[in-house]
């Protein structure tokens, strides 16, 4: 089945007959979970109606570049920031031979050069005019600029409008979304909720002073952010962290481990995964001062008492979801971390060497080594983006096969 969710598609339709054929492409993009934003050129105005665009995609259609209000609230530089990928269907010939000039002279070809996206074609012309070598000049030019960043989808071949046979038709909006999709590196986790702890818990001591660690919430993060680009639906269940706020996650701010711990069992019932990384305080004070603990002798006793474990609780729950661990760990990582997929009733747990300096707590990189049921895997070094992507992957695998 076509998977496109979560992802944002921003529908570029040029001036040709086949533009008819883009209102289709709308439905068969927002059914397979897109969100879709249309720019229109003046030319493809003549053929299909805004009307139309904006009923099937649910959002306003976008075409003048310069009148702030018909650019709908959102500007050409926010849309250009706003597309995980543009697709132009149809592209026309003149189109085509804006964007290689690197003209900027209404909103679509403006949002091209000023987005960082890749950038889909879908062509749709005259056989003759497909087959003219300024044409074929002009996609030369563009697939040298753009590099991967720049895909074709068709044209096809057979009967065209204008009564001509060949090569130019615009492929079918199926074909075009089916094209798109395989563009896009996963949907492995397409209609799960996936919820995620991350980052330190802070626990309170009086009003001003808390106990608490070193924890970035980094690992967490990036979690959050593959899961969302596997297609599945991320809460963020996050402790303080100086993370800038994901975009398209459900955002679920806590500070002590108690708060994690409500905020974690909500989740239980609508969650597929659960997912903790949160490095939690396992002790809290046993009594929070009312006012501020006011400086006395040259010693001060604290009494801490443990704090409930999330995973554990979540994984022994009768709604358990797949249940995913962390362990950190300075020595006899390996023992440790099977001790604790028992104990915990986990599904998983990924361990790593926090013994280590370049990797873990705060760094940029980790090398981790995963446990499960089914035997160990070991992921090298590499950067938490990159990691995070091949956990999910094994995360969604497995799901897969229980
Ligand atoms: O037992 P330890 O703290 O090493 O276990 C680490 C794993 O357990 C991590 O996944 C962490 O997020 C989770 N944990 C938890 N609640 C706690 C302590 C740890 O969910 N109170």
């Amino acid at each position: 089945m076509l998977q496109l969710a979560n992802k944002r598609i921003l529908l570029g339709i040029s001036g040709g007959i086949a533009a008819y054929k883009s209102a289709e492409l709308v439905r068969t993009l927002t059914k397979a979970g897109a969100t879709v934003r249309v720019i229109m050129t003046a030319g493809a105005m003549e053929f299909i109606t805004p009307l139309t665009l904006q009923a099937l995609s649910g959002n306003p259609v976008h075409h003048a570049l310069l009148d702030e209000t018909a650019e709908a609230g959102m500007g050409h530089i926010e849309l250009a920031r706003w597309a995980d990928t543009i697709l132009i269907a149809p592209a026309s010939a003149d189109l085509i031979a804006r964007l290689a000039a690197g003209m900027g002279d209404d909103l679509l070809t403006t949002v091209c050069l000023a987005s960082s996206a890749p950038l889909c074609l879908a062509p749709a012309m005259n056989q003759q005019m497909w087959a003219a070598a300024t044409t074929k000049n002009n996609l030369s030019t563009l697939a040298r600029l753009r590099g991967d960043a720049l895909a074709l989808f068709g044209p096809g071949s057979g009967a065209q409008a204008c009564g001509d046979i060949g090569l130019g038709r615009m492929l079918e909006p199926e074909a075009i979304a089916q094209q798109l999709a395989d563009r896009f590196v996963s949907g492995t986790l397409a209609g799960k909720q996936v919820v995620i702890t991350a980052g330190p818990t802070r626990e309170a001591l009086d009003p001003v002073r808390y106990i608490s660690n070193h924890s970035s919430g980094k690992m967490g993060y990036a979690l959050a952010q593959a899961a969302l680009e596997a297609g599945a639906q991320v809460t963020l269940i996050s402790g303080p962290v100086s993370l800038p706020v994901p975009e398209r996650i459900t955002l679920v701010p806590v500070t002590s481990a108690a708060d994690m711990l409500t905020a974690s069992l909500a989740t239980l019932g609508q969650c597929d995964v659960f997912i903790a990384s949160a490095a939690v305080a396992d002790y809290r004070p046993a009594a929070v001062a009312e006012q501020k603990i006011k400086k006395a002798g040259d010693e001060i006793q604290l009494t801490l008492v443990k704090n409930p474990d999330i995973i554990a609780t979540v994984a022994h729950h009768p709604q358990r979801p797949f249940s995913v661990g962390f362990a950190a760990e300075t020595h006899d990582v390996d023992s440790y971390a099977r001790d604790k997929l028992e104990r915990k009733n986990l599904d998983m747990i990924i361990a790593n060497d926090v013994s280590r300096q370049d990797i873990g707590f705060g760094a940029e990189n980790n090398a981790v080594t995963l446990y499960s049921r089914h035997g160990t895997t070991e992921f090298d070094v590499m950067n938490k983006t990159l990691l995070a992507r091949q956990l999910i992957a094994a995360i969604a695998q497995q799901l897969k096969a229980q």
